[in-house]
């Protein structure tokens, strides 16, 4: 007779000292196969954990002479008895004070040997374990990647479930949503020459859904955008979407908050003080040069272009006469750096724009404070020393790094210095977490290249009602740049450790102000028309205030579980080259199915 491996008792991380003596019918996947003079002993493996076999030719011959013919990854089920390890105890294993001794054994699968072990750490490259990710998820990182993320949804479902909001889904075949990036499009068979757009967001039907009276939404939705990819982004990724009627920001703001403190409580098991900090776009773009601060680590950017003024720096001056800014970050004992790395990060800033790299080491000679090396030549006098020293605090051993040019450009270079530096330099705690809210976003941002504003986060953000001056609604103007690039949204980030986790913004609910604001984005009324009538049109009939957010679930999981990438938060993520290596999609697709769908491909070589 079979073992009934149906009827299984246990998993295999769950017995314990307290259930020696028990009868137990356990399943799973040989891990490993020690033959120790006769007795053999196998750890069986399954989604809960390990538990030690043994196999005694003694007392068991037949369940003995079939585990002889095992290997790793060989699917058994096994009955025995729960016996005591005693001295042999292994402390490292939940299971370790008891192991099974092995009376009846089936094999219910072979395996092949396995292209790498199945072993926490091993250093096979990512595409082979996509590859063959059947085998990479049975590894315990893997598997404890997906529970926790299991675990953090749970958690964010049944928070948003207690407070009132209803879980709506929203369509995937869709017209193209406004979040920027390029669309993933999917040809009508039925309308050729007509596409689908799998949704970047389910922005619009979020907000039709509170017009539509629906109030507290929320949604676990699947996004799709079809940009260029990072450790952060995937082409297919899952937001927890949020939106909440007759609310102003402090009330998304809340939820949010509260619903990411009993995430961090289950996933990192630490108590996150409300409500969080909060920090102006400006504040945040002056002090730490980017909108996602990682507030771990001090190495703030100090303004110094009053010292640069002083100056006759041709590096400095430029710019500082052209209406630029010189400002800084101080590398704490940074004067230790090697030459070797300094250069290399000129050259790196150089990548992303600068000029270079202006450095200066900060030293004591006979009680005084000195400047050496790079630029000091520049920055000799008393003065100069003086005023770089009050302005930054810099100390003897420190070194401090320059940039030199238009405030947004300084912002990036010394944003990107100081998270580099700080990386390099092991300069970021461990186990700080440090979450905040970014606020007061500009509405529009300017390309260089187009000469046209933009919207910083979607065209449906509502600006702030002190700012609405700035936009002649009462007009059909167009007020001129530099007051639209003033008007600040009512819009929130949400950011943990130097990323942002989550985005969004009230609403615009006025049929008048969203009309300019696609005016404003050169966008015309018959394009808005053709794009968003569904909106424009709901917009007419009874919208109440609204707003919401949308936070990215896989990054959540990816910080909170301490990797890497959120590639190892993902069942079947795709690869850098937007490939799933596991079934290699995309991939061709038949003639027959092109001239159904009315498509002709165009090769490219
Ligand atoms: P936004 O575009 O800021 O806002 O997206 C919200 C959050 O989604 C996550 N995210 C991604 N995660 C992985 N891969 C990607 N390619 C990717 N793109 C975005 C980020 C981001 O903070 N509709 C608005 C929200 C709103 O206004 O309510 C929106 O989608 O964590």
């Amino acid at each position: 007779m079979p073992l009934p491996y149906h009827e299984r008792t246990h998993h295999c991380g769950e017995l314990r000292a307290g259930d020696v003596g028990k009868t137990v019918l356990l399943s799973g996947w040989v891990y490993n196969y020690r033959d120790h003079g006769g007795m053999v002993f196998i750890d069986l493996r399954d989604r809960g954990g390990l538990t030690q076999l043994r196999f005694n030719p003694e007392t068991d011959p037949k369940a003995h002479e079939i585990a002889r013919s095992f290997r790793s990854e060989f699917v058994i089920a096994v009955r025995g008895e729960v016996v005591s390890r005693g001295d042999m105890a292994n402390p490292n294993l939940p299971t370790g004070e008891i192991e099974i001794a092995a009376h009846e054994v089936d094999l219910l699968s072979k395996s092949e040997t396995p292209p790498f072990p199945i072993e926490d750490d091993i250093d096979t490259n990512e595409d082979l374990r996509l590859s063959h990710r059947v085998l990479d998820i049975r590894r315990t990182p893997v598997k404890n990647a997906l529970m926790l993320r299991h675990r953090i949804t749970k958690t964010i479902r049944d928070y948003f479930d207690r407070h009132g909001f209803a879980d709506i889904e929203t369509p995937i075949l869709n017209k193209s949503t406004p979040e920027g990036a390029r669309d993933y499009l999917v040809p009508s068979r039925l309308h050729h020459g007509h596409f689908y757009a799998l949704p970047q967001s389910p922005q619009i039907f979020k907000q039709l859904l509170m017009i539509a009276g629906m109030d507290r939404y929320m949604q676990i939705a699947r996004c799709f955008r079809d940009e260029d990819l990072r450790a952060d982004r995937q082409p297919e990724f899952t937001q927890v979407d949020i939106e909440m009627a007759f609310v102003q920001p402090e009330n998304v703001m809340q939820h949010v908050e509260s619903c990411l403190a009993e995430v961090a409580k289950i996933a990192i098991g630490i108590d996150v003080p409300l409500p969080l900090p909060r920090i102006s776009y400006a504040d945040a773009m002056k002090t730490y040069g980017k909108d996602a601060p990682d507030m771990r680590y001090e190495m703030t950017i100090k303004d110094v272009s009053e010292m640069a003024k002083k100056t006759d720096f041709k590096v400095f001056r430029e710019p500082l006469d052209t209406g630029g800014v010189v400002r800084c970050i101080v590398v704490p004992n940074g004067a230790e750096m090697t030459r070797k790395e300094t250069d290399g990060l000129a050259e790196e800033v150089k990548g992303i724009g600068a000029g270079g790299l202006p450095l200066v080491k900060v030293a004591e000679e006979g009680g005084k404070i000195v400047l050496q090396t790079g630029i000091a030549k520049f920055l000799s006098t008393d003065e100069i020393v003086h005023d770089l020293v009050e302005a930054t605090g810099a100390k003897p051993g420190d070194l401090v790094m320059f940039a030199a040019d238009s405030e947004d450009n300084v912002c990036k270079y010394l944003g990107w210095l100081r998270e580099t530096v700080a990386e390099r330099r092991g300069l970021i705690p461990e186990n700080e977490w440090k979450f905040c809210w970014v606020v007061d976003f500009p509405l529009f941002g300017y390309d260089d290249e187009t000469k046209a504003v933009f919207p910083m986060h979607h065209p449906f953000t509502s600006p702030k009602d002190e700012d609405l001056d700035h936009m002649k609604l009462d007009t059909d103007d167009v007020p001129p740049t530099k007051d639209l690039l003033k008007i600040r949204a009512k819009a929130y980030d949400v950011v943990l450790n130097g990323i942002e986790l989550g985005g969004g913004s009230i609403r615009i609910h006025r049929h008048d102000v969203q009309s300019k604001i696609f005016r404003l984005l050169g966008i015309s009324a018959e394009e808005a028309k053709l794009r968003f009538s569904f909106l424009l049109d709901a917009l007419k009939y009874g919208a109440p205030p609204h707003g919401g957010i949308a936070l990215g679930l896989d990054r959540i999981v990816m910080l909170m579980g301490r990797f890497p990438s959120i590639r190892d938060v993902i069942a079947f993520p795709k690869n850098a080259k937007a490939i799933c290596p596991l079934s290699e999609a995309p991939g061709p697709v038949d003639d027959a199915q092109l001239k159904e769908l009315g498509l002709n491909v165009v090769k490219s070589d």
